[in-house]
C-alpha cells in the first residue's frame, strides 16, 4: 500500500471494523489505500460508507470461518489483499474467581481463534508485501486490569504470541504480521463512565485517554512501506500508561 503522499493502492480489509478503533482505521484509510471492504457481525453498517467512500460490507462473524472466507473472497475482487487489520474482539471484566466457564470461552475464542480464523481465511488472497495487524491490549502486560480482567488480558497475551508465529509462517511469502496493543481507548468498549475515564487519565503520561484515531494510526503506519523492517513486533500505543 501508499504512503499519504501517493496515490492510493492496495486493497484492505478491516474485521471488526463497523465500530470503534476499527472504524476510525476505515476513516484514515479512506485517502491511503484504493481499495475497502469491511467485515463485522452487524447486518448493515453504514458508518462505514460514510467513513470510506466505496467500502463494500458484508457481515462475517470471526468464529464462522465460511463467513470469514467470503469476506476475503470479495475483497480480492478488487485486487490481491495487500493490508489486514483484526480489531475485532470483545472485553470480558469479570473477575478470575467468578468468571463463568461459557463466558471465558467466548472471549478466549473471539479474542483468539477470532485472529487465527481471519489469517486462514486471508491466506489464500494475499498480495506479496502484504502487512497484516493483529490487535492487542496493554492488558496482556497487566493480567488484566478494569476494562478487561485477567481472562481478556490472557486472550491478547496470546495475540501477541500468535503475531510472532504468524510472522514466522509467512514471513517466505514476504507478508509480515505485527500487532498493536492499545491503551485505554474511547470507544464503546470502556462504557462512559467521567470517573472510569478520569481514572485512566490520571494514569496516562500523556494526560488523557487515546482517541480511535490515535490507534488507527499506527495501524496505518504498520500496513506502510515505512516499517517494512518490522515484523512480529507489538507496536506500544498506551500513552505511558505502564510507566
Ligand atoms: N477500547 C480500548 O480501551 C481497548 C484497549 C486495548 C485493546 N482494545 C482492543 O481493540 C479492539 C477494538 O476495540 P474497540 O475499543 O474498538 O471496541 P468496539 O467494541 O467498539 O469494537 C469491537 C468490534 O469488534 C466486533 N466484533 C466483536 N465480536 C465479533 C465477532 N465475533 N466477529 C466479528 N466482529 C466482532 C464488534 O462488532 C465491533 O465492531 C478489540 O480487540 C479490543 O480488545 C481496546
Amino acid at each position: 500500500m501508499s504512503d499519504q503522499t501517493s496515490t492510493p493502492a492496495g486493497s484492505a480489509v478491516i474485521v471488526g471494523g463497523a465500530r470503534g478503533i476499527g472504524l476510525a482505521a476505515v476513516g484514515l484509510a479512506a485517502s491511503r489505500v484504493a481499495a475497502m471492504t469491511v467485515l463485522d457481525l452487524p447486518e448493515e453498517a453504514p458508518q462505514v460508507g460514510k467513513a470510506f467512500p466505496g467500502a463494500r460490507y458484508q457481515c462475517a462473524d470471526v468464529l464462522d470461518p465460511t463467513s470469514l472466507e467470503k469476506g476475503f473472497a470479495l475483497a480480492a475482487e478488487r485486487g490481491p489483499v495487500t493490508s489486514v487489520f483484526v480489531p475485532a474482539g470483545i472485553t470480558l471484566p469479570a473477575p478470575l474467581l467468578e468468571v463463568r466457564q461459557e463466558d471465558a470461552q467466548r472471549c478466549l475464542m473471539i479474542n483468539i481463534m477470532g485472529a487465527v480464523n481471519t489469517i486462514q481465511a486471508a491466506a489464500p488472497h494475499l498480495a506479496p508485501d502484504a502487512s497484516i495487524v493483529l490487535c492487542a491490549s496493554v492488558a496482556a502486560y497487566t493480567g488484566g486490569g478494569y476494562i478487561g480482567g485477567p481472562v481478556y488480558g490472557a486472550s491478547k497475551a496470546a495475540v501477541i504470541s500468535l503475531t510472532k508465529g504468524a510472522a514466522r509462517e509467512l514471513a517466505p511469502r514476504k507478508v509480515r504480521v505485527n500487532c498493536v496493543a492499545p491503551g485505554t481507548t474511547a470507544t464503546g468498549m470502556i462504557g462512559d463512565d467521567p470517573d472510569v475515564h478520569a481514572m485512566f487519565v490520571e494514569r496516562s503520561l500523556v494526560g488523557r485517554l487515546a482517541s480511535p484515531e490515535d490507534i488507527a494510526e499506527s495501524v496505518l503506519y504498520l500496513w506502510s512501506p515505512a516499517s517494512s523492517f518490522m515484523t512480529g513486533a507489538v507496536l506500544d500505543v498506551n500513552g505511558g500508561i505502564r510507566l
